[in-house]
């Protein structure tokens, strides 16, 4: 969560899950070194230290006006009352059949006949509403220490997974410094280690600015060429450099550094550079998609950009019996063999090795832009390797070719992070012609029919703030209407 106080003054809670501490560098690796499917993916073994609760709660301890309680409430009606379930969330409650007899705990998400609730239908978690229940009164303690955390240490004896109370109640959000950059003027803030998005994203930003990308215009062939040859480098700096802070040390001031951009700059021609010349490795691509993003500007200028996952859809597939919620695979974040891509296909190495107690690098990049120190925009989004490239196309779509929010944030999106070495394009991205040239280029390209990312944004002009959510997505802009807005 990156927040922003009216004062101007901004921070960072990071609220990553954790390692086990019985958890070891090859965990998921059988004796002869392979990876075993599905080990980092599915099951309890999967799953790292949850921190969302302890991250909400600090957050509140120290910038909150409500009491807990009040914010908790809607959370449990919702759970306790249920929602309608929209197309998008049909379709994907229909993907879990396929798990259901191995995770008999998903049969809560599904009609008592253990069919798929179909689109209109209501959605009701009871279990959960019980489990909200008793954050709301006793806070963090009843998730880390009390009666919830002896259901998450008992799913782990019956999933054979090593989530212990003693992890739970050592596990504790962080206050970390924002990352900061500058883009064309803009002030740049965004998600420190051990997200990787604050970090690759300015990298990105800091190449792109030597570049007159307007000169070259809006989704031209020279434009993506350098935005690709950009990401591909950023990422592949993320590959190597980007782990838990508090583990290895990231290299960050030389990697977010203007002189170190002008560097890279050198060695980005007319030509693909191929992804194999930055440095070795194997790489493959499996898009998924399950992530939520939410931004909030309150009347005194006090703003947060939050991100929190539980990795894949659904996550390790496993329900906490007797309390209602899933938990995350986040595990798979680590790098679990050096150059085993992991779901998003992001390869890594030592810097983000499994290590007992350490955070797994991340993509996700809750970001907020300024300009002048005034708060300008609020942005972020889900998609996994996906969600760094498409904060920065936003903010260049925005800052260089002077779109407006929802244009920027509807418009085509592209994504290449350095392995696999190809540019992946949403359906439509690119016409004809612009893909002959960049092939010329030496690019290739793959197309993708699930779109990239569900970006929502909240840009602030004069005392109104405008939201926009992405139309790709179920989302809304919610709040009290705007002022008429300022002038950008
Ligand atoms: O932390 C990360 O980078 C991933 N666990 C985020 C996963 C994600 O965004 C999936 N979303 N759609």
């Amino acid at each position: 969560m990156l927040l922003r106080l009216g004062s101007g003054e901004a921070s960072f809670v990071d609220f990553r899950e954790t390692a086990p501490l019985g958890a070891s560098r090859d965990m998921y690796l059988d004796s002869l070194g392979n990876v075993i499917k599905g080990m980092s993916t599915l099951g309890a073994m999967a799953a790292g230290v949850p921190g969302t609760v302890a991250g909400l709660y600090k957050a509140h301890e120290l910038h909150g006006s409500l009491p807990w309680r009040e914010l908790v409430e809607p959370a449990i009606s919702l759970a306790r009352d249920g929602f309608p379930v929209s197309e998008r969330l049909a379709s994907s409650l229909r993907e879990l059949q396929e798990y259901k007899g191995r995770f008999p705990g998903l049969l809560q998400f599904m009609k008592s006949d253990g069919t798929p609730l179909a689109p209109g239908d209501t959605l009701r978690q009871p279990i959960l509403a019980r489990t909200l229940e008793r954050i709301a009164l006793d806070g963090p303690d009843a998730f880390y220490r009390g009666a919830i955390a002896e259901s998450i240490v008992e799913e782990m004896r019956l999933g054979g997974g090593i989530v212990s109370k003693r992890d739970l109640a050592g596990y504790e959000a962080r206050i970390r410094e924002p990352l900061r950059g500058s883009y064309r003027g803009y002030e740049i803030v965004s998600a420190p280690p051990p997200s990787s998005g604050g970090a690759v994203l300015i990298e990105i930003l800091n190449i792109l600015e030597g570049y007159d990308l307007r000169g070259m215009g809006f989704m031209s062939d020279q434009t993506i060429h350098y935005m690709v040859e950009a990401e591909r480098r950023a990422y592949a700096d993320r590959a190597q450099f980007l782990g838990d802070p508090d583990f290895t040390d990231n290299r960050l001031p030389r990697l977010i550094s203007k002189e170190y951009a002008a560097d890279l700059r050198k060695s980005i021609t007319p030509r693909a550079t191929p992804s194999s010349e930055l440095s070795a490795g194997p790489g493959t691509s499996r898009e998924k998609r399950e992530t939520t993003h939410y931004g909030v500007v309150d009347r005194e200028g006090a703003a947060v950009a939050v991100t929190y996952t539980l990795n894949d859809s659904f996550g390790s597939r496993v329900v906490v019996r007797g309390a209602g919620f899933l938990l995350n695979n986040e595990m798979d974040d680590f790098a679990i063999k050096p150059g085993h891509p992991n779901l998003y296909g992001l390869v890594g190495s030592e810097a983000n090795a499994i290590e007992p107690g350490k955070r797994m690098l991340s993509s996700m990049a809750p970001t907020m832009a300024l300009r002048d120190g005034k708060l300008f925009l609020v942005l972020g989004t889900p998609g996994g390797a996906t969600i760094i490239t498409t904060i920065a196309q936003i903010l260049i779509d925005m800052l260089d070719f002077g779109m407006s929010l929802e244009a920027a944030v509807s418009a085509p999106r592209f994504h290449h992070q350095w392995l696999p070495d190809h540019i992946s394009a949403e359906n439509g991205a690119f016409g004809a012609y612009l893909r002959r040239s960049l092939v010329e280029k030496g690019h290739r390209i793959e197309d993708r029919t699930a779109p990239i990312g569900d970006a929502q944004a909240i840009e602030v002009r004069g005392s109104a703030a405008c939201g926009m959510s992405d139309p790709r997505g179920d989302g809304q802009p919610g709040g009290v209407e705007p002022a008429e807005p300022g002038p950008r």
